[in-house]
């Protein structure tokens, strides 16, 4: 089968649906689980949303018209809104907290709100704009991107944000 940008994007995104509700069925005594879970989480979350953001937007941007560009815009707002405060302030929260829980809860559901889009809205406005050959070759880049020093950066840069989370595990 031929390589599909927006299938790996699509199989990443049920990836952190999963964990999310591993998360979710976590007790506020589980603090290592909670710690470990929400690591790979980051994990999963960080490299794919900074692609997403370096690569995949502004080449859809390129090519979209004015519906593509609302929806756009409204993916990149998405975006600001997790990093800026959904999931610092998950951080901040101690892992056995029922702080940690809702705040967990609030940022599974803005994922799962914003792959749901993807997925419905911009993936299929995606699949007209770009040949299955260019889908096959960002598939190809994304995966080099990923072992690359840049994406390693990104999830150090993410990761070395103030977190109670990771001290107290
Ligand atoms: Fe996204
Ligand atoms: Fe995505």
């Amino acid at each position: 089968m031929a390589r599909d940008i927006l299938k790996t994007l699509k199989s990443e995104h049920d990836e952190l649906r999963k964990l999310f509700k591993d998360m979710e069925d976590t007790t506020d005594r589980a603090k290592k689980t909670r710690a470990e879970l929400l690591a790979e989480i980051e994990a999963g979350l960080i490299p794919h949303a900074k692609w997403e953001e370096l690569v995949l937007y502004p080449a859809f941007k390129a090519r979209a018209d004015r519906d593509g560009l609302k929806t756009h815009a409204e993916a990149v707002q998405e975006h600001r809104a997790v990093e800026l405060t959904v999931l610092p302030d998950l951080k901040t929260k101690p892992t056995d907290s029922v702080e940690f829980a809702g705040s967990a809860k609030v940022l599974g559901e803005f994922v799962d709100h914003h792959a749901t889009e993807e997925e419905n809205t911009m993936f299929k406005m995606a699949r007209k704009l770009f040949s299955a050959d260019e889908l096959a070759e960002f598939d190809a880049q994304y995966e080099q991107w990923k072992a690359t020093p840049q994406a390693a950066k990104e999830m150090k840069n993410a990761l070395s944000q103030p977190s109670p989370v990771a001290v107290g595990a």
